[in-house]
């Protein structure tokens, strides 16, 4: 079994499908291993195989009825129904085939008037919620949720302007640069950090500078994923493309 920094767990796949077989393997222990689970789910592209891999689950016995889910983050300013809301996101490729209950889905909303309120509003259900298991994946700038480098890590939810990086990195799922939020709405770093378990999904060599800093560096604010060095129960689950490039000594 190799370990990383401290008690931090690197599992290196040779491609992302079996890696995201590992993960889901995972998913389904706690589903099953725990009364009524909380799960906190990521978006972007590097989860999306892993939604389909539940959902093969599901289709093959496993249920999520007694499941809880909470996201890390929405964008501002982007109604729930827009196709690339993170609300539409999730919808599309995970809650529309599971037998999730709908009051246990809990996705906070970017599209309110009031954006501090609800920033309250979802910390009041994260409290409520513990997470058993957080998902989460990378940005190139070593963000997690929409927790961006900053000069301070913040715990509780927040609104964030998202950095040049991001907003050129997601551009990938709008029709244009000017069409991807300025600002998004993220969990903080507390929940994630009380989580009882983290994984932490990066496949491609895109990934490596972020991955390196996370594992590697110090704990700095300029590296949010890099806190995860801390927590007692977080693997990083990474395809050898990724691994490579970051030069992991493993
Ligand atoms: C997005 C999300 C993150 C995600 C990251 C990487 O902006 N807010 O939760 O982990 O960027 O996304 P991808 O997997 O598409 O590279």
């Amino acid at each position: 079994m190799k370990k990383g920094v401290n008690s931090l767990k690197i599992r290196v796949f040779t491609d992302s499908r079996i890696a995201v077989a590992y993960a889901a393997a995972i998913v389904e222990h706690v589903v099953e291993a725990e009364h009524h689970p909380t799960l906190s789910l990521a978006t972007g592209e590097t989860p999306s195989a892993l939604y389909a891999q539940l959902v093969e689950f599901h289709r093959r016995g496993l249920s999520f009825t007694d499941v809880t889910t909470v996201n890390l983050d929405e964008y501002v300013g982007l109604p729930k129904t827009h196709a690339q809301s993170y609300h539409q996101y999730m919808q599309e490729h995970f809650f529309q085939w599971i037998d999730i209950s709908k009051d246990r889905i809990f996705i906070p909303n970017g599209y309110v008037n009031n954006l501090q309120n609800e920033c309250e509003r979802y910390d009041r259900i994260l409290q409520q919620h513990p997470i058993d298991l957080q998902i989460l994946g990378i940005g190139i700038n070593g963000h997690i949720g929409f927790n961006e480098p900053g000069t301070a890590f913040k715990p509780t939810t927040h609104i964030v302007g998202l950095s040049e990086e991001t907003i050129r990195s997601n551009a990938r799922f709008f029709n244009s640069l000017n069409d991807v939020p300025k600002q998004a709405i993220t969990m903080g770093l507390q929940p994630i950090m009380q989580s009882k378990q983290i994984l932490l999904m990066a496949f491609g060599e895109q990934k490596a500078q972020a991955v390196h800093l996370a594992l590697e560096g110090d704990v700095q604010t300029h590296v949010p994923a890099s806190i995860l060095q801390i927590h007692p129960n977080v693997t990083f689950i990474l395809d050898e493309a990724v691994a490579k490039a970051c030069k992991l000594n493993l």
